[in-house]
């Protein structure tokens, strides 16, 4: 294992100052920087990102290179247009709301575009400076994701991780964005890809699907010539740290003071980064109308409202400090008095002390964002409860919901709800309060940040592992030249090859995929050389077969081995088949065609074919799996199999299937060298059915047990061109 590389935005601490007065290093507290500390500061690992800071002078660049890299990490300095263009335009201006569902206030400019492949260019160029193939390198969020596939380009085997820190839209918002194939096939190039949900799981693969039409089997992508793994990984904070600091003297002291100037009111507390997405102006609205509703607790209750400054100057951002500016001021002027301030309202960022004291002194949070990727403020609420007391208002938009459900959960948008959830919380026994706390503890100290960083990067090994296996197999120059020389040194040889998917790309309706003149002539040279014997092995009907291949010298095994015909001779097929099943069993897939537009029925000698290639994507599958359960007890009583192929359902005889058709082609004569070549569920029938010796070939990049496999059908042409 060679060393491991963390690739984020913002490097874990903060330069600030200037050339006068010199600069200060602000470690972040962050839980990103928490988590992957014992990672990035180990043997000759590295932490790359932007020190936050715009620099011109380059002899300040270079102090700060020099004392960030002491410390194992690499700035990369980006510039004024840079900061406006990247940062500020497509990362905080087109993603950021775009994924947080505020489309409105997304802008979709070409130079920004631009901006963003520039700089993720240039943190790939800061990358290459120290990377090596065989490195584990980890890229963190949105503003990076054209990064993964920019490495893989120059380091095809680096291990490459993926982590998505915000939301994943639904594909119907997610394909607003001009250029959303390109971010789908950036992060593609990673070999893990990281979300904290499933839902944001499910909504990246569903894009997947539908915008780059590649589909997966439990969240593995098949590329071309490696496999891509999706899962959620829930990030978690560093327990202990605020378990221990909300016990530390400096933390109490800060409470007695605070405690001192409040009175004995009752607290809720509002944490955020000044932002849109965190719902803090619908959280003072309510404020207001629970405050209205509810006068009882006028007087007894204060809001503390913490706002981190953040973006200040992305047009949005300082539109809603403007906004929260004006709310705080209306509320406190309506319902303040001499000796009770409603809002205590605070615009600036607090060290972990002051923030501890808060998380303890509070007996509500309201953590309400519209929508959020997961939210550690509250989690480090509940990991500052030492006493058990407090209670958390939790929005069901922020990812932490799928995990604190013993929270009170709700709908922001829903505002007499969580007027409703501010009472409940301040009317809660003690009893309640302590079962929930401890409940909701237990987990976040389980699911804590080392946990998070372990399990992905453990799990990235592992999809490692599986890509090195897969690779070996994947044909090479040295396996072509062997398998080319034993071509040519034996004497006799058979070659089976599948039709769709192996020989030609696949079309939407099968009279579609007509071979071309370079295959035909392909297969005229290699069935006419002398001592070889070539057989069609395919699921599609015999006709189509003849017409298309009949007048060559190759054998054929058409409908998955139902027919058979070796040249010159008729059609002949097993004896006892029979095909009155077909009546039962064609109304049930008519029934399915009538219900979902774009799928047909095609009918064979001996079997029924329902094809959904030409169905809206997700709307086939659903009904493929219907059609496969619908039919697996029928078919066990009718001897019949159901194949699920390549957007296809295939029902037919259960006694026959390509490799028993294979093995009649290997049982009269002897051959010195066999080489098979497949690419669907069904061709595994036939490399099963092959002698040890023979040389097996599965076309992309599912699991099998052929000895090779090959990228694509053009990359197959090449390999029966080379034979010859
Ligand atoms: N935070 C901080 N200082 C403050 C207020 C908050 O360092 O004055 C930290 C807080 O402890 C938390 C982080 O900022 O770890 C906010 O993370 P979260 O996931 O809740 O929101 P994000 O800002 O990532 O959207
Ligand atoms: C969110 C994002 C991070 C980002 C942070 C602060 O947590 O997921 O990538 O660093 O907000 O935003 P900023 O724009 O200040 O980096």
């Amino acid at each position: 294992m060679g060393k491991t590389i963390i690739i984020s935005n913002r490097l874990p601490v903060r330069v600030e100052g200037n050339p006068e007065e010199g600069l200060s290093y602000i470690p972040s507290e962050g839980g990103l920087a928490t988590g992957l500390g014992s990672v990035y500061k180990g043997g000759g690992n590295m932490w790359i990102g932007w020190p936050g800071i715009y620099m011109t002078d380059p002899d300040l660049k270079d102090e700060t290179k020099q004392k960030l890299l002491s410390e194992n990490m690499q700035p990369v300095f980006l510039s004024k247009k840079e900061i406006e263009d990247f940062y500020e335009g497509f990362c905080n201006s087109t993603l950021w709301p775009n994924f947080h569902y505020f489309n409105q206030y997304a802008i979709y400019k070409r130079n920004l575009w631009e901006s963003y492949v520039a700089v993720n260019e240039k943190f790939r160029d800061a990358v290459l400076d120290i990377a090596e193939d065989g490195d584990r390198i980890w890229v963190h969020d949105y503003q990076l994701f054209l990064l993964p596939q920019l490495i893989r380009d120059k380091l095809p085997n680096a291990s490459i991780g993926f982590f998505l820190h915000i939301p994943f839209p639904s594909h119907e918002v997610f394909r607003l964005i001009p250029w959303r194939k390109q971010l789908l096939f950036g992060v593609l190039g990673a070999d893990l890809i990281g979300f904290h949900t499933y839902d944001d799981m499910r909504h990246f693969l569903s894009a997947v699907n539908r915008l780059v039409s590649l589909g997966n089997h439990q969240g593995q992508i098949n590329m071309a010539n490696r496999i891509v793994q999706v899962d959620p990984f829930p990030m978690g904070i560093d327990y202990d740290k605020y378990a221990k600091a909300a016990a530390d003297p400096e933390t109490i002291s800060n409470e007695v003071e605070y405690r001192t100037s409040l009175g004995q009111q009752k607290l809720i507390l509002s944490i955020d980064r000044l932002d849109y997405s965190k719902g803090i102006p619908q959280r003072l609205v309510i404020f207001d109308l629970f405050l209205k509703k509810y006068p009882q607790y006028q007087g007894k209750v204060s809001l503390i409202l913490l706002v981190v400054p953040s973006r200040d100057k992305v047009a949005q951002y300082m539109a809603l400090k403007e906004e929260v500016d004006l709310l705080v001021g209306r509320i406190n002027g309506t319902y303040g008095s001499m000796n009770w301030t409603p809002i205590h309202y605070f615009y600036r960022s607090l060290d972990l002390p002051k923030l501890s004291a808060l998380y303890r002194m509070a007996d509500v949070a309201m953590v309400t964002p519209m929508r959020d990727g997961m939210n550690l403020v509250c989690k480090e609420f509940v990991a500052s409860k030492l006493d058990k007391k407090g209670v958390l208002i939790l929005s069901e938009m922020a990812g932490a919901s799928k995990e604190l459900s013993d929270a009170i959960l709700i709908n922001p948008n829903d505002k007499h709800q969580v007027a409703d959830a501010i009472k409940t919380a301040l009317e809660m026994s003690l009893k309640d309060q302590r079962r929930a706390l401890e409940s909701m503890q237990k987990t976040i100290k389980r699911y804590n940040v080392h946990h998070w960083v372990d399990l992905f990067l453990t799990r990235l090994d592992q999809v490692t592992h599986q890509q090195d296996e897969f690779r070996t197999k994947l044909i090479d120059e040295s396996t072509r030249q062997k398998l080319f020389k034993d071509f040519q040194s034996s004497k006799s040889q058979i070659i089976f090859l599948d039709y769709d998917g192996t020989l030609v790309e696949f079309q939407n309706s099968p009279e579609k995929a007509k071979p071309d003149k370079e295959l035909i002539d392909l297969l005229k040279s290699l069935s006419e050389k002398k001592g070889t014997k070539v057989v069609i092995i395919s699921g599609r009907e015999r006709h189509s077969l003849e017409n298309w291949l009949g007048s060559l010298n190759v054998d054929i095994i058409a409908e998955h081995g139902i027919w058979l015909r070796q040249k010159g001779s008729k059609w002949e097929t097993i004896d006892d088949l029979n095909s009155d099943w077909k009546e039962e069993i064609k109304p049930i897939l008519e029934m399915y065609v009538s219900k979902t537009p774009g799928s047909l029925i095609e009918e064979k000698d001996f079997s029924l074919v329902w094809h959904f290639r030409k169905v809206e994507t997700g709307l086939g599958e659903l009904r493929s799996r219907e059609i496969f359960s619908h039919l697996r007890f029928l078919s066990e009583d009718m001897n019949l199999h159901v194949l699920e192929g390549d957007k296809v359902v295939e029902i037919k005889n259960a006694q026959v299937d390509k490799g028993r058709a294979a093995a009649k082609w290997l049982k009269d004569q002897k051959y010195d060298y066999i080489l098979a070549v497949g690419d669907d569920r069904t061709d595994e029938d036939t490399f099963e059915a092959m002698p040890k010796g023979a040389y097996t070939v599965k076309v992309g990049g599912n699991r099998s047990s052929a000895s090779y496999s090959i990228k694509d059908p053009a990359s197959v042409r090449e390999l029966l061109k080379g034979l010859l």
